[in-house]
């Protein structure tokens, strides 16, 4: 670390010349950051590459990209099932772009609504078996519009702590009264329902898999926690969607709660492979959602290519029985062979497509990130605030289309860079 870094706040020294009236340093409203300027130019300046501004100079199929003129394997995309380069989401694409062009110039409440955006409503519909689906932007504006949308003034949210940022931000932008409980404790859960008025409405907002560690909620008790006091149920599958349960719907699915869950929120930007974010539910009342969401409202639809991508995506993730087991054989793979060679993982057991390596600080976390990259390896450098109890962690997201090769040879780099770096001994 060097002295800016340990005093982030420090401004640049000012030059002074004869009687010139001494300068004061300029303050604005950019001020705030000098202490984030500090801290990454000091990682620039010890030789190291920013782990937040990696360019894909050319990405060549799901798994594999150019970056910095090295081939590398990607091991951090969130890209599940592999879909980007599938040859019938590509030609849906391109279709749509010939037809209807390349945006809406719209809302979907006004002129943004193409035949696509009703194709792709319906493709969920039938993905899930629940009777109404809303698409929006992004998976972020999927959660900011329907938790600001569905608790209000003298309602209730409550939401692991451990939540995502779009969860928190939807929490923001409405009027309810927040209520926090710890990572995944049921009991918790339980302890802070119990608390509260039992007149005003309650949202209980869940992840199907938490995304930095890889860990995976106990839906089924905390669904029925949720019941016994009243609250409706959210559950963001962001982390799940098209390989987990019978039909790839979610964590929910896979631990039997069909029919229990209000609402479920999910993204086209991770198994789907374009971007995009929905929200589905069976409730009757469902579609007076769109008519009082702003993040709905007041922005653009997605352009018809994107969604067009969606709908293949999605119709095509319905039956991928055969990607799945081959996303869990190579999740295994790796969670238990990082294992085997003593890395600290973010969860005992291979519970999702999500292997978390827990470093000590963040210099180890940098330069172990360094190492891989520099090895042919492309993973995500995770710190906080994203990251829960102050970690830094290196987060590595399978892939269906990574190869038993692949997964070895990424084995490998971890062996190498864990030895060089001292990580391992
Ligand atoms: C749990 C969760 N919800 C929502 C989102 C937002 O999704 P999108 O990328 O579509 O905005 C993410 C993105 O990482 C996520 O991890």
């Amino acid at each position: 670390m060097t002295e800016a870094a340990a005093q982030p706040h420090a401004l640049p020294p000012q030059s002074f010349s004869g009687d010139a009236p001494e300068i004061a340093p300029e303050r604005d409203l950019l001020s705030k950051f000098d202490g984030l300027i500090a801290e990454r130019q000091a990682l620039l300046d010890s030789g190291v590459t920013d782990p937040f501004a990696i360019v894909m100079e050319q990405v060549k199929s799901p798994t594999e990209a150019v970056i910095r003129g090295k081939d590398t394997i990607l091991l951090g995309t969130y890209n599940y099932m592999g879909m980007t380069f599938d040859a019938d989401v590509i030609a849906a694409g391109k279709d749509a772009l010939e037809k209807f062009g390349s945006g809406t110039n719209g809302s979907r409440m006004l002129n943004g609504t193409f035949h696509d955006h009703m194709e792709v409503e319906q493709a969920l519909r039938d993905f899930y078996g629940m009777t109404g689906a809303i698409v929006f932007s992004t998976g972020y504006m999927a959660n900011l519009g329907i938790i600001s949308t569905l608790a209000g003034k003298g309602e209730y949210v409550i939401l692991d702590a451990d939540s995502h940022a779009s969860i928190y931000d939807g929490c923001q932008q409405g009027n309810a009264e927040i209520v926090r409980f710890r990572h995944n404790s049921v009991e918790d859960l339980d302890k802070r329902l119990g608390r509260l008025p039992k007149e005003p409405a309650k949202l209980v907002v869940l992840e199907g898999v938490y995304s930095m560690l890889g860990d995976i909620a106990p839906l089924k008790e905390m669904v029925a926690v949720a019941k016994k006091h009243g609250a409706m149920v959210l559950v963001d599958e962001a982390h799940s969607m098209g390989f987990f349960g019978p039909n790839g719907r979610g964590v929910y699915e896979a631990q039997g709660l069909e029919g229990q869950v209000d609402f479920v929120v999910g993204t086209f930007s991770k198994s789907v492979g374009t971007v995009g974010g929905f929200v589905v539910s069976n409730h009757p009342k469902f579609e007076a959602v769109r008519l009082a969401c702003r993040p709905y409202i007041f922005t653009a639809s997605l352009p018809p290519s994107v969604v067009a991508t969606a709908t293949t995506s999605i119709r095509k993730l319905m039956t991928a029985h055969e990607k799945r087991e081959r996303l869990w054989s190579n999740a295994r793979a790796l969670h238990g062979g990082l294992k085997d060679m003593g890395f600290r993982l973010g969860t005992e057991n291979c519970d999702s497509a999500i292997v978390a390596v827990i470093l000590d600080d963040q210099e180890q976390a940098v330069i172990m990130w360094q190492a891989l990259l520099d090895g042919g390896l492309y993973v995500n450098m995770a710190r906080p605030p994203a990251t829960p109890a102050g970690t830094y962690l290196l987060r590595c997201s399978i892939c269906a289309e990574h190869t038993p090769e692949q997964i070895q040879t990424v084995l490998g780099m971890f062996r190498a860079a864990g030895q060089a770096v001292g990580v391992l001994s």
